[in-house]
């Protein structure tokens, strides 16, 4: 369903961005895979190229380095004839109450939530509008939002929300800018899922808020959702999806 498209995927190097540069990949798409790891992202892409279905190809990046992001994104739209979709998913998460919290994460939860996908959306935006223009007549731009950038969940997601929400408000803000340039800006807010965001061991960290065991999402749940949004009739916009647990009641 996704041939002859390019996909960027940010954070490809764990959890949900490696979900999802497998799912994207499975429908034919071709998949740029940014991390900071290497060594995961080029793991990652050798055992989709193994498999039938789209090819993978590592981008080592920062996504606070505006610079070096900018270049992996000309890099990636050079290399494969542009750029049709890009995943803002690169995320870290800190929690805990403000009167013990350090301002040193509180500054790199920032730069990374909310200034990392401003510089990869800042640098993608030519090639969406450009690839929208195109054979396929749409791009799409999601964004991995949260539950947090819905609501509050605990008063430990402080800094974690307040990040969620203003990815929040940007990607709803593009939506309306270009609506009739049909470049689709999209937004995912997962619940809590298991991944090594949410089994670092931090004290307040949301897994540690699940006493009772109940079952959590799994990367591939965040990934059939934003297949289902990217591969939608030119037509069709599906503009946000909040998906929980079935326990998690907040
Ligand atoms: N897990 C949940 O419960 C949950 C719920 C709602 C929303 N989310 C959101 O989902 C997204 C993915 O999180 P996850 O749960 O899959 O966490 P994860 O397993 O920890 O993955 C985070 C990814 O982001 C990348 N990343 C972090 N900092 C980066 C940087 N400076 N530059 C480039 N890449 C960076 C990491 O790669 P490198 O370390 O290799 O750079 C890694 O690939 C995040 O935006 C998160 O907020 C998660």
């Amino acid at each position: 369903m996704l041939k002859n498209t390019t996909a960027v995927v940010t954070g490809a190097s764990s959890g949900i961005g490696t979900a999802v540069a497998e799912a994207l990949a499975a429908q034919g798409a071709t998949v740029a895979l940014f991390a900071r790891r290497r060594d995961r992202l080029t793991e990652l892409a050798e055992a989709i190229n193994a498999r039938d279905g789209g090819r993978a190809h590592p981008y080592a990046v920062d996504v606070t380095d505006a610079d070096a992001v900018r270049a992996a994104i000309e890099s990636a739209a050079g290399d494969h004839g542009g750029i049709d979709i890009l995943v803002n998913n690169a995320g870290s998460g800190t929690w805990s109450p403000a009167l013990e919290a350090d301002l040193t994460d509180w500054h790199s939860t920032v730069e990374v939530n909310v200034n990392g996908v401003l510089n990869t959306t800042h640098a993608a935006l030519p090639h969406l509008t450009r690839a929208a223009s195109g054979e396929r007549g749409v791009a799409d731009l999601v964004t991995i939002s949260s539950v947090a950038g819905r609501r509050i969940p605990t008063p430990q997601s402080n800094v974690y929300a307040a990040t969620k929400h203003a990815v929040s408000a940007f990607t709803e803000a593009l939506r309306q800018e270009l609506a009739e340039r049909h470049v689709r800006a999209g937004l995912v807010e997962p619940g809590v899922v298991v991944t090594e965001l949410t089994t670092s061991g931090q004290e307040y960290a949301p897994d540690a808020r699940n006493p009772t065991g109940y079952g959590l999402l799994r990367p591939e749940d965040v990934a059939t959702a934003v297949v289902f949004m990217v591969t939608q009739p030119r037509h069709a916009a599906v503009n946000e999806i909040l998906l929980r647990p079935t326990e998690q009641v907040r």
